[in-house]
């Protein structure tokens, strides 16, 4: 079997992926990305752009004023839906190229791994015309990336493209700074539970390749400032 191509149709891909839920809550062991999110929406109204099954739904409702979470996937927003303790949150199930959001009522973006799976370029620009348009003017959006060079890129087959340094210059290219680099980990129960992972969502090639339930994970935050 070849490699699945997460990038096409990515949504539909989400849709039905229960595994994804597993996969990430592996990511990230020492939640270094959820410290960092504790310290910068603390009393923001924040957007969770992709939110997904809401990997980070919990720490942006416990610090912020305000939560909404946007995801395509109807099935992963009701899974981030069930994980909400907050009243005045927000779930909404479209398209971010045109979050229907008035303009200028955002303090805080987070988005965390979602652009990149847009692969239609000229779709990809709206959503982030669209994230611009609704954030405050000094708002921030804050996308968490992946870095070129890990074990997870590795296990992936994109140490042999330039897919990320590809995706990763497009983010520079519109207004975003490097703000941190974290290396970090998966950590998954087992190394059968990580292959398990890796084959549902990336098929039997990179499966293969996955030796241990730690795989190495460099994470990069963006920013861009309005
Ligand atoms: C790799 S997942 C990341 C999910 C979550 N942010 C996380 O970190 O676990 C990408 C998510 O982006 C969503 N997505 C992709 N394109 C989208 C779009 N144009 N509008 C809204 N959501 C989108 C998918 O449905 C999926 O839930």
């Amino acid at each position: 079997m070849k490699e699945k191509n997460l990038l096409k149709d990515s949504s539909a891909y989400y849709e039905n992926n229960d595994y994804y839920e597993i996969f990430s809550k592996a990511e990230d062991g020492e939640s270094k990305v959820v410290n960092y999110l504790s310290k910068i929406a603390k009393d923001k109204i924040v957007l969770d752009a992709g939110c997904g099954t809401g990997k980070f739904l919990q720490i942006l409702e416990d610090v912020s004023s305000k939560y909404i979470g946007i995801d395509l996937s109807f099935n992963q927003l009701v899974k981030a839906k069930i994980k909400s303790r907050k009243e005045n949150s927000i779930f909404v199930n479209t398209n971010l190229k045109d979050t229907m959001l008035c303009s200028d009522s955002i303090d805080l973006i987070v988005s965390p791994w979602v652009l990149g799976t847009i692969t239609d370029l000229g779709d990809r620009e709206l959503c982030l015309q669209d994230l611009k348009r609704v954030l405050k003017p000094g708002g921030k959006i804050i996308l968490i990336e992946n870095e070129e060079d890990s074990e997870f890129e590795t296990l992936r087959g994109h140490d042999k493209d330039t897919r990320t340094k590809d995706y990763n210059n497009w983010i520079l290219n519109n207004g975003f700074k490097v703000m941190e680099r974290f290396n970090t980990y998966f950590k998954f129960d087992s190394k059968d539970e990580a292959r398990k992972c890796f084959l549902e969502i990336y098929g039997v090639e990179v499966a293969s390749r996955v030796k241990s339930e730690l795989i190495e994970h460099k994470i990069v935050l963006f920013e861009f400032v309005k």
